[in-house]
């Protein structure tokens, strides 16, 4: 996406030193920032397309991402998971009680949101497993297809 039609810019400071998962987080970013163009050009449908598109990645990189904690045996994976589940429930919610208005072009108020809720994923969850990851030497050396269960 062209930097003039994002919304919100990736940081180097979201970075947790993980390929794969660094990569979830850019592409998480992103497609709240192509909800935010179909927005700007009322494309209600579209937004809303992708809004479903991002609550299935965002499962998907929960699943992930607890498998590799698991993997690694970071040791406060318990808390981490259930920051996931709170984080899944709060979007439920949150999609539940919307009311679909962006189909109709005519809110963009959970944007926001949901900017907010993705960027305190990034910096207040994982960034907890950062310093761990560096302390055991496993930062920036996983590959795109390790370790085992890191990636699937
Ligand atoms: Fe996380
Ligand atoms: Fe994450």
């Amino acid at each position: 996406m062209p930097n003039s039609d994002v919304r919100f810019q990736w940081h180097h400071g979201f970075e947790v030193g993980h390929p794969a998962i660094d990569d979830d987080h850019k592409a998480l970013l992103d497609c709240l920032n192509r909800i935010a163009k179909y927005f700007a050009i009322s494309r209600g449908e579209d937004a809303y397309e992708e809004c479903l598109n991002f609550r299935a990645e965002i499962e998907r990189h929960f699943e992930k991402e607890n498998r590799f904690l698991r993997v690694i045996q970071f040791p406060r994976w318990q808390r981490h998971l259930t920051s996931h589940s709170k984080f899944t429930d709060h979007l439920l919610t949150y999609c539940a009680f919307c009311g679909e208005r962006c189909r109709k072009s005519q809110e963009e108020e959970c944007l926001t949101d949901l900017y907010a809720m993705l960027v305190e994923h990034f910096i207040k969850g994982d960034l907890d497993f950062k310093s761990y990851l560096e302390h055991e030497n496993l930062a920036n050396k996983q590959r795109r297809n390790g370790p085992s269960g890191s990636n699937t």
